[in-house]
C-alpha cells in the first residue's frame, strides 16, 4: 500500500460486486470519518466474479467525487492489514439480524487478535437492507434486472461481462 494513505477508518469486504448497500455505508462513513479506506479482500477461497484489481477499479470509479475515499486490496489477516495502515477503526455494515452472529464473531476475534482495533457498525438505508452481493450475482447470472441495485460502473461492467461471456 502506498505510504500517503493514512485512513482513519477501513471498510473491508469482498465487494464482489459492490452494491448500493455498500455505497450507502461509505456515504455515511465519510460524514463520520475524515478518511475511509475501502479494502478489497483479494485472497478469497471463492472464485470471484470480478478479480481484485477489477473490484478496486470499480470502487474507485464509483467514488471518484470523494477524495477522502481511497481503495486498495489486501490479503491475509485483516488485523495485519490494519497494523500496516495504522488505522484503528474497522467499518462494517449491519443489515439484518442474521448478519449479527457472523459480524459479532468477527469483531470479537479481531479484537482478540488486535485489541487496539475497534469495529464500528453502520446500518444502511432500509431500502438496501435486503441487498447482498450473492443475490446480485444470482439475479444477474439468471438474466434478472439489477438496475438501481449496483452503482453505474458496476452495472456497466456487468453488462460488458454478459456481452463477452460465451
Ligand atoms: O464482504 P465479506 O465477504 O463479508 O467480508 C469479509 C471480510 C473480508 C471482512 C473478512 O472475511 C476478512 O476480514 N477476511 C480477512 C481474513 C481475516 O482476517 N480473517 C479473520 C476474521 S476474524
Amino acid at each position: 500500500m502506498s505510504p500517503h494513505l493514512q485512513p482513519l477508518a477501513v471498510y473491508p469486504g469482498s465487494f464482489d460486486p459492490l452494491h448500493m448497500g455498500h455505497v450507502d455505508i461509505v456515504h455515511r462513513a465519510v460524514r463520520l470519518f475524515p478518511g475511509v479506506l475501502v479494502a478489497v479482500l483479494a485472497n478469497t477461497e471463492k472464485k470471484p466474479l470480478f478479480s481484485a484489481e477489477e473490484r478496486v477499479a470499480l470502487i474507485q470509479q464509483t467514488f471518484l467525487q470523494y477524495p477522502q475515499v481511497k481503495v486498495t486490496s489486501f490479503s491475509g489477516l485483516l488485523v495485519d492489514f490494519m497494523r500496516v495502515t495504522g488505522a484503528r477503526v474497522v467499518l462494517r455494515g449491519m443489515r439484518v439480524v442474521s448478519d449479527f452472529e457472523y459480524e459479532f464473531q468477527m469483531a470479537l476475534m479481531n479484537r482478540r487478535l488486535c485489541p487496539e482495533v475497534e469495529t464500528v457498525f453502520l446500518t444502511p438505508q432500509e431500502e438496501f437492507t435486503y441487498l447482498s452481493s450473492r443475490l446480485i450475482k444470482e439475479i444477474w447470472t439468471l438474466g434478472g434486472d439489477i438496475r438501481g441495485l449496483v452503482p453505474p460502473p458496476v452495472q456497466a461492467a456487468l453488462e460488458q461481462k454478459r456481452g463477452t461471456s460465451p
